[in-house]
């Protein structure tokens, strides 16, 4: 079967506090108790089709801490592989430090750490071998997500870009992307960008998705209370690349993506809030 979902980028610890509201510039509030959670754009997207029954390989870099090894066990643990999530000695591992306010909604500062270690060397050759679709994002250098979207289009895998967090894009990354998935503040930056196919996200509004000619389809939201936000774009992600390496067409993994986000919505923290199949299903009284 030619399913597999190669994803390529971060692994980060999220050190999360949860804080009613965001403080000001120079405020300081007392929050909740610290929790540190798998996380990580990459990573959340593996864990996100993993856990929804994907095959899927894993190419990142931890450090050789007790952070690396959460992230690992984390990813390993919804079935996807890592044998080529990479060890990095004396490094530490990616964190991403975070607040969630009573709404749900964050603010994220991340520290790269073994993330901006990763190069094209730790591709290995045969990564795309049965692969449908490639997930990448921006949180690892920039040679590295070109060097996967090279070699995933060569092989005629599907490229599924996420340009978060948004930063400068080359034009070489676009025209290597068959699917782009922006939310409506990148999609604005990033204003006439030429990918045939896109979705742009837009939180509780729903979504749009852009097929070539086909005019374009406004997909709702799943309505929830929002316990905790954050990896909800990964997880929707994440089921995307699910869908489409399941042979779906775009439409069809958007309305599939916007139940699994809204899922991952109502618990707390990134990978520890989404859903198996069944979990899906009993949430969407599918
Ligand atoms: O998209 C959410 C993710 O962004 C968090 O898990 C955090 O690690 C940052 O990478
Ligand atoms: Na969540």
């Amino acid at each position: 079967m030619t399913d597999t979902i190669v994803i390529v980028g971060s692994l980060n610890a999220d050190l999360v506090v949860r804080t009613e509201r965001f403080p000001q510039p120079g405020e300081t509030l007392h929050g909740s108790d610290l929790a540190t959670l798998p996380g990580g754009k990459s990573a959340n997207q593996a864990v996100a089709a993993g856990r929804l029954g994907g095959t899927v390989r894993m190419v990142g870099a931890v450090g050789d801490d007790g952070n690396g090894a959460l992230l690992r066990d984390s990813v390993a643990a919804s079935g996807a592989d890592t044998t080529h999530v990479a060890v990095r000695t004396g490094t530490a591992t990616g964190t991403a430090v975070i607040t969630v306010d009573g709404r749900g909604e964050n603010t994220i500062v991340i520290s790269g750490g073994a993330n901006a270690t990763l190069t094209p060397q730790d591709l290995p050759d045969d990564v795309f071998q049965d692969a449908a679709v490639l997930g990448l994002c921006l949180e690892v250098p920039m040679d590295a997500v070109l060097a996967a979207a090279r070699a995933a289009h060569a092989a005629g895998v599907t490229v599924l870009t996420n340009l978060s967090p948004f930063g400068a894009v080359p034009p070489e990354l676009l025209d290597l992307t068959d699917v782009l998935l922006v939310n409506e503040h990148e999609a604005a930056a990033l204003g006439d960008h030429g990918v045939a196919r896109s979705i742009v996200t837009r939180g509780g509004d729903g979504s749009v998705v852009h097929d070539g000619d086909a005019r374009p389809v406004e997909v709702p939201a799943v309505p929830v209370d929002a316990v905790d936000t954050t990896g909800c774009g990964d997880a929707f992600m994440g089921a995307v690349a699910l869908r489409l390496a399941a042979g779906d067409s775009l439409v069809e993994a958007a309305r599939f993506a916007a139940g699994v986000g809204a899922y991952a919505a109502t618990g707390a923290g990134a990978q520890a809030s989404y859903p198996t199949t069944a979990q899906l299903e009993a949430f969407l009284g599918t």
